[in-house]
């Protein structure tokens, strides 16, 4: 089924083609407690990350450990079409550590909020500025990308922001990013600040939004109609606190409900979730939309009824999209289509009276407050023909 077949309403805002993904797993999303990459596991990530189309790989942050330097060096090794990207204070020596480890692309960031500034850095506005403007006329001069972020933008006095950001583009940044660092944006505030900040600024501008109330994907493209041109994402949304954009609910809705291909494969999104759980540690709950083991299961009669005659009845979109599959539950909600064709699958014939029998069993069993896997269906199903 194609998706203009979805009837999914599309918005009328037609957003750049240009939007770039920069996905961030490997430094933000490895700074969820309890996660520690090995060097091979970066690895792998980074080379499916890039088979799907990622447009730059934020891998680490090279000041950190030996570890990451490695890392850097090897992902850099890879020949990867994605820009590897490594992140740095705004400070001489993080600087110099990314750059021996011949990464061409620099996130530095300082933090800009009255709380950043009095509590943490205990620097003036005017110092923070000379810093981040130092930083990144050193990085210039050796020929990198760099991208800026004032950390903790949201919670920064906007006439401020806008002089960081300003003397930023004076020092020769590339690239905005706007980082919600403790997700307090909601899509109206998102839609302000990214309109007064695209009126005021050259640069393309990127977003980094955090998910403390839930709305990193809803914020990120709602900045992203208001003109953004890059969104950081995390896959499965992973990283600190509540995590950060999850990198597929953002393309495919970008895809779906835009219309906005951005050459990415969407088909590898599940396994790529998969491979990232596992290696985390982080599982996902079934009900994380895109990826969640129910994000394509039907249990209820009704639900799988219709889908069994038209799938689009009660998925918005089909699983192929993402590599997904679908799956037909059993359970006290399960209607006698969805039992037949679960029986169909399996190949198993029976006679009414019999289907009758198995029924009333998964039923039963449903009752108790039982999920019934394919596996007891079969059970119970040889055990009543058995009887025949
Ligand atoms: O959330 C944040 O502010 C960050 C910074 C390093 C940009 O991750
Ligand atoms: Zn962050």
């Amino acid at each position: 089924m194609e998706i203009n077949d979805l009837k999914i309403p599309k918005s009328d805002i037609t957003l750049s083609k240009k939007v770039k993904i920069f996905d961030t797993t490997l430094r933000d999303g490895e700074q969820a407690p309890g996660i520690a990459l090995t060097t091979d596991e970066k690895i792998q990530i980074a080379q499916k990350l890039d088979n799907l189309g990622i447009n730059t790989i934020e891998y680490g942050f090279p000041a950190v450990s030996e570890g990451e330097r490695k890392s850097a060096k090897l992902i850099n090794d890879l020949g990867l079409n994605a820009n590897i990207c490594g992140l740095a204070r705004v400070l001489k020596n993080d600087i110099d550590a990314l750059l021996d480890c011949d990464l061409s692309y620099m996130h530095t960031f300082i933090g800009t909020s009255p709380l950043h500034r009095d509590f943490k850095l205990k620097m003036s506005k005017e110092e923070i500025v000379d810093k981040a403007s130092s930083a990144i006329e050193y990085a210039k001069d050796h020929g990198i990308t760099v991208e800026f972020s004032a950390e903790d933008s949201t919670r920064t006095e906007l006439d401020y922001l806008i002089d960081v950001y300003k003397a930023v583009e004076d020092a020769g940044a590339d690239l905005i990013n706007v980082p919600d660092t403790v997700g307090v944006l909601v899509p109206t505030t998102s839609r302000k600040l990214i309109s007064n900040l695209k009126n005021e600024l050259s640069l393309p501008i990127s977003v980094h939004f955090h998910n403390d109330f839930g709305l990193a994907v809803a914020n990120s493209l709602v900045a992203i109609e208001s003109g953004a041109e890059q969104a950081h994402v995390t896959v499965n949304g992973i990283g600190e606190r509540g995590g950060n954009a999850s990198l597929e609910e953002l393309v495919v809705t970008l895809k779906v409900a835009y219309g906005l291909d951005l050459d990415i494969d969407t088909t590898q999104l599940y396994n790529l979730s998969d491979f990232v759980s596992r290696v985390t540690g982080i599982k996902m709950p079934p009900n994380k939309p895109i990826v969640g083991e129910n994000a394509f299961a039907h249990e209820s009669g009704i639900h799988v009824h219709g889908v069994l005659e038209n799938a689009a009845t009660y998925e918005p979109i089909a699983p192929e999209l993402v590599g997904h599959t679908r799956k037909i539950a059993l359970g006290k909600h399960t209607g006698a289509n969805a039992l037949k064709a679960k029986l169909a699958e399996y190949d198993i014939k029976m006679d009414e009276e019999q289907f009758c029998t198995v029924y009333d069993q998964v039923k039963g069993l449903g009752d108790k407050g039982k999920s019934i896997t394919d596996a007891d269906l079969k059970a119970i199903a040889i055990t009543v023909l058995g009887k025949a």
